[in-house]
């Protein structure tokens, strides 16, 4: 596989992401299954910009009844750290009120932005509220914050790729990689 000059190390192919995805489209299925879903619709909520590829995999993969909706929360700036409390730019514009909601994340790091749209969700009148992310890197938490299904576990690295960014760049990427972070200070685009 061709490597970007700013991947340090490719982590998971575009074929075991596949596979990892279908399985957890088949397990969350499951899960949907055995509940009472109000109007038979789960809710999908996309965490954009980051959610695109994973989701736009896992929705092939997940059978049951379902809406796809999207939110813009901002709380990188762009940079390799978590800054501030996350920002909503784009809202939903449905009701919400005793849906199942299922939220697409890409990674979860300090869980801050998570926890804030959980947080957020319930406000709103949702029955339940869970979360499906591709990557878990559970030593960044600085918050307690737990995702329902996880993808992969990773260690405390900048990750690129398959969604993931540096500065809005390399989400098209079709794996997900460490970033080579020693570049990045004379990095020119
Ligand atoms: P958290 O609020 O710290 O959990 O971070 C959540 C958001 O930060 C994710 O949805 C990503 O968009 C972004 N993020 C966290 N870790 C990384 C990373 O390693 N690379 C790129 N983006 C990341
Ligand atoms: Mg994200």
């Amino acid at each position: 596989m061709e490597k970007h000059p700013l991947v340090k190390e490719i982590l998971f192919s575009k074929e075991q992401i596949d596979t990892r995805t279908a399985e957890l489209a088949e397990e969350i299925d499951k899960y949907y299954e055995s509940q009472d879903v109000k109007e038979n619709t789960v809710i999908l909520i996309g965490l954009l910009k980051g959610c695109v590829p994973f989701m736009a995999n896992f929705i092939k993969y997940f059978k049951h009844e379902c809406q796809t909706e999207y939110m813009v929360v901002s709380s990188y700036l762009g940079g390799t750290k978590t800054v501030g409390e996350p920002k909503i730019n784009l809202d939903l514009n449905i009701s919400i009120k005793d849906k199942h909601i299922l939220i697409i994340e890409d990674i979860i790091d300090s869980g801050i932005t998570l926890d804030y749209i959980k947080n957020y969700l319930a406000f709103k009148g949702a029955k339940e509220v869970k979360v499906v992310t591709l990557l878990d890197k559970p030593e960044g938490r600085t918050v307690d914050m737990e995702a329902d299904w996880s993808g992969f576990t990773i260690k405390k690295e900048f990750i690129i790729g398959y969604g993931l960014d540096y500065e809005e760049r390399l989400r098209n990427l079709p794996y997900v990689a460490i970033c080579d972070t020693d570049k990045l200070k004379d990095w020119k685009w």
